[in-house]
């Protein structure tokens, strides 16, 4: 079954195939009620303890933050997120609240929470697009975050734009990206990759 230009396996939701990570977005403003929105998704996502570790500082564009954190991001992803209505910077509390002791899932527990509001963005129409490539000793300091807080990942959020408004380059890689199979990620009872 094809469903957004991917060969899906097995019959699940659309909402999963549907969901990806365009670069080509509009420049148009994303309304604080869909910015409410996306986080209200990221705040429901299950975490150990349900300590809720992530956090998350964002820029919208036209404001005083923007530059703060436009200028973290590595030149690859300021060409194409010049064009992106907010700008959010993934936190994680490596400690748990009740008792400040270490967490070892406050990352993976971010990451559920990312994912929760990328979903609910593509349900929305809106591109979200997480980034690996920014400056994460630059963003620590110039937001100010103390080392009991990890700094994870950042992502765009913003409408979606015209594919020929990208760089040439940039044009080549706006698909649809295929997975592995689903016999590759899983295997009943023993270890069986490389
Ligand atoms: C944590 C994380 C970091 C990423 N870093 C970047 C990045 O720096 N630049 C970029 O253009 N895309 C980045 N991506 C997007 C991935 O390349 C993309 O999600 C992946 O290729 C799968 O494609 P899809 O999201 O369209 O399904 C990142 C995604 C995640 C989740």
């Amino acid at each position: 079954m094809n469903i957004n230009n991917r060969e899906v396996e097995f019959n699940v939701n659309e909402i999963f195939p549907k969901r990806w990570s365009p670069r080509a977005m509009s420049g148009e403003d994303v309304s604080d009620e869909n910015l409410k929105i996306l986080f209200e998704a990221a705040r429901w996502a299950p975490s150990s303890y349900n300590n809720q570790p992530w956090r998350f500082i964002y820029a919208k564009k036209g404001t005083e933050h923007w530059s703060k954190l436009f200028d973290l991001l590595a030149e690859p992803n300021q060409a194409w997120c010049k064009n992106a209505g907010v700008l959010v910077v993934t936190i994680s509390r490596n400690n748990f609240e009740f008792n400040d002791k270490p967490t070892v899932t406050h990352t993976f527990d971010a990451g559920s929470a990312w994912m929760s509001l990328a979903l609910q963005g593509s349900m929305k129409g809106l591109v979200v697009h997480g980034m690996e490539g920014f400056d994460k000793n630059k963003a620590k300091e110039v937001l100010e975050v103390p080392d009991n807080y990890s700094i994870e990942m950042m992502f765009a959020i913003g409408q979606l734009g015209k594919k020929e408004d990208l760089s040439e380059e940039m044009q080549k890689m706006e698909l649809q990206s295929d997975r592995k199979k689903v016999s590759e990620i899983i295997s009943e009872g023993k270890f069986v990759w490389k």
